[in-house]
């Protein structure tokens, strides 16, 4: 074996789909590109962990409102979700910048994107780890899927820059005898 570097470590953690961030902060609509998140807890009660980094304005966003929407993209999109996550709220409006389209949620006041397979409604949960490791725990109050969308594979950062595309599906649902509410 080689060693690997130590900061190479996250590229063979697999994360899941690289997902946007909708909020609204001083009646502004913003979006950002994030690939650290985790599933905190399954069920009925959705809890999700992740990174958003002070850097980001959407950092501030998050902390002053409490709420996002996390959106799930599918592959057509994967070129504008790279280019969301490099550029600021700041500066750009992004949803008129990137031709996305906002619609109302139910639950939290930043917007769902019509352009995206599935959206989840969030409320910030737990913050007590956000000084640290501006790790946040969002819990889902409200959650959406597009029933017409054709093109339902997601996108999956490497960490260089390159991504994976959902592909083959192996179906091994015979052998999941202790986890029958996962079939
Ligand atoms: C593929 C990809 C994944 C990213 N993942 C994250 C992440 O998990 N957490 C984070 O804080 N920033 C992440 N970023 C960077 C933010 O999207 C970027 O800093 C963005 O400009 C923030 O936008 P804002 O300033 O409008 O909030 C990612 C960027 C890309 C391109």
């Amino acid at each position: 074996m080689d060693e690997l570097p130590l900061s190479r470590t996250y590229r063979f953690i697999e994360p899941g789909p690289v997902v946007l961030v909708a909020t609204l902060h001083k009646e502004r609509i913003n979006i950002m590109t994030m690939s650290y998140h985790m599933v905190v807890q399954d069920g009925n009660q959705p809890l999700i962990g992740c990174i958003i980094g002070p850097w980001d304005h959407s950092f501030e966003a998050l902390q002053e409102t409490g709420e996002c929407v996390i959106a799930i993209p599918t592959v057509d999109l994967a070129s504008t979700v790279v280019e969301i996550g490099n550029c600021s709220g700041d500066e750009i409006d992004k949803f008129k910048t990137f031709g996305l389209t906002a619609m109302r949620a139910r639950k939290v006041k930043p917007p769902l994107l019509a352009e995206c397979l599935v959206n989840l409604e969030c409320r910030v949960f737990d913050t007590s780890l956000v000084d640290k490791y501006n790790f946040f725990i969002l819990a889902v109050v409200k959650a959406w899927i597009d029933p017409d969308r054709k093109e339902r594979r997601t996108i999956h950062h490497n960490g260089d820059g390159t991504f994976v595309v959902d592909g083959e599906i192996l179906n091994l649902r015979e052998k999941m005898i202790k986890w029958p509410d996962y079939l």
